[in-house]
């Protein structure tokens, strides 16, 4: 089967063995697979010394076969892939078993992955397959940063830099959908158009003066993944004992903290990452209930999956870019 790899430092198109379901396992025919900024930092990571992997995180399909053992899948079934490997209970952290799909395990940029049955949910039937296939990881994780980390509540106002970005466009539609008001930044005017349309109250040039534009405001809650391009921007306009989550250093990770401006404003610093099988189906119910939609941005076909990392990497899309697989 056909797959995109890394391997010995090259990213190609490589024929990779089909993978068989063992028992408790199924095999998904990949329609689409979803990009994340991770998927452009594990070359990176790996080195050139490690052999081929299969990159990739989201994916959605149908069910091509079934291992023993699995009596709640079917074969035909439409599927999402939740790729928060090992975690099924909420818990504040997750468990040490925990691991990401597509590094160290093969991931979702081929024409079939196996994974354990409890890997697997059901396809929201108002989603189309690409919007699918982009949906687990962001969605997930904006999820758990919003309501589980984030304590968001109707009436709060949330501001968050980086409106392009895949998760904050999940992020937007999630807090409109609670009752927040949504405050959001971007360096590129047509992002601010479209995080409006998509329901965002205020749309703010990164680069202009926060604290001049947002003084009539009362910003309860602040995420923030771009990193340290904005963390201390964003910990200035945050209200006096509010809440600042983070889940995603962009820029860098590394950021100074003025301890006593801190410590004064008693600030609450949150830490959220992915989220628990629990919560992505606590995410698949609100986003059907709400029948909200991921925003896909462009779709490229596997051979293309190199250009489609160049794309993400330059942060040019408004939303969620996806790999197109199969029809
Ligand atoms: N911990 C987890 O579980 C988890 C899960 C998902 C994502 N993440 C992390 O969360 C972050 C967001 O991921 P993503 O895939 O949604 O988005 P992304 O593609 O990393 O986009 C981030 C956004 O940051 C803004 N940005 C980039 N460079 C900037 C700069 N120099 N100054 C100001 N703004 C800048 C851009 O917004 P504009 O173009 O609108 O200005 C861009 O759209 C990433 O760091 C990712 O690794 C973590």
């Amino acid at each position: 089967m056909k797959a995109f790899v890394h391997e010995y430092g090259e990213l190609k198109i490589k024929d990779m063995n089909e993978p068989f379901a063992d028992h408790g396992q199924v095999a998904v025919s990949i329609k689409f697979a979803g990009l994340n900024r991770r998927d452009v930092a594990v070359p990176g990571r790996r080195g050139d010394e490690a052999g081929a992997l299969i990159l990739g995180s989201d994916g959605a399909g149908v069910i091509e076969s079934i291992g023993e053992g699995v009596s709640e899948f079917s074969i035909g079934d439409e599927v999402i892939i939740n790729p928060s490997l090992g975690w099924y209970e909420n818990s504040e952290a997750p468990p040490k078993q925990f691991d990401i799909l597509g590094m160290p395990d093969n991931g979702t940029f081929t024409e079939s992955v196996v994974l354990p049955a409890e890997q697997i949910e059901k396809k929201p039937e108002h989603l189309s397959w690409d919007e699918a296939g982009v949906l687990a990881l962001s969605g997930l994780t904006g999820y758990r940063a919003l309501f589980t980390k984030g304590n968001l509540q109707a009436g709060d106002t949330l501001f968050m830099p980086g409106a392009g970005s895949g998760v904050a466009t999940y992020l937007i539609q999630f807090a409109k959908k609670a009752g927040a008001r949504v405050i959001v930044t971007s360096r590129s005017e047509a992002k601010r158009k479209q995080a409006l349309e998509l329901g965002a109250d205020r749309a703010l040039d990164t680069n202009s003066s926060w604290p001049e534009e947002l003084k009539e405001e009362t910003i309860d809650i602040v995420i923030d993944s771009v990193g340290q391009a904005t963390f201390n921007r964003s910990l200035e306009v945050l209200e006096k004992g509010g809440r600042f989550v983070t889940f995603g250093a962009t820029t860098e990770d590394a950021v100074e903290l003025n301890l006593r401006k801190f410590f004064y404003g008693q600030y609450k610093l949150i830490g959220s990452t992915m989220g628990s099988q629990e919560e992505l189906r606590d995410m698949l119910t609100y986003i059907t209930e709400h029948q909200i939609h991921p925003v896909v941005d462009q779709s490229f076909s596997l051979d293309e999956a190199q250009s489609a990392m160049e794309y993400l990497s330059e942060s040019k899309q408004f939303g969620k870019v996806a790999l197109r697989i199969s029809e």
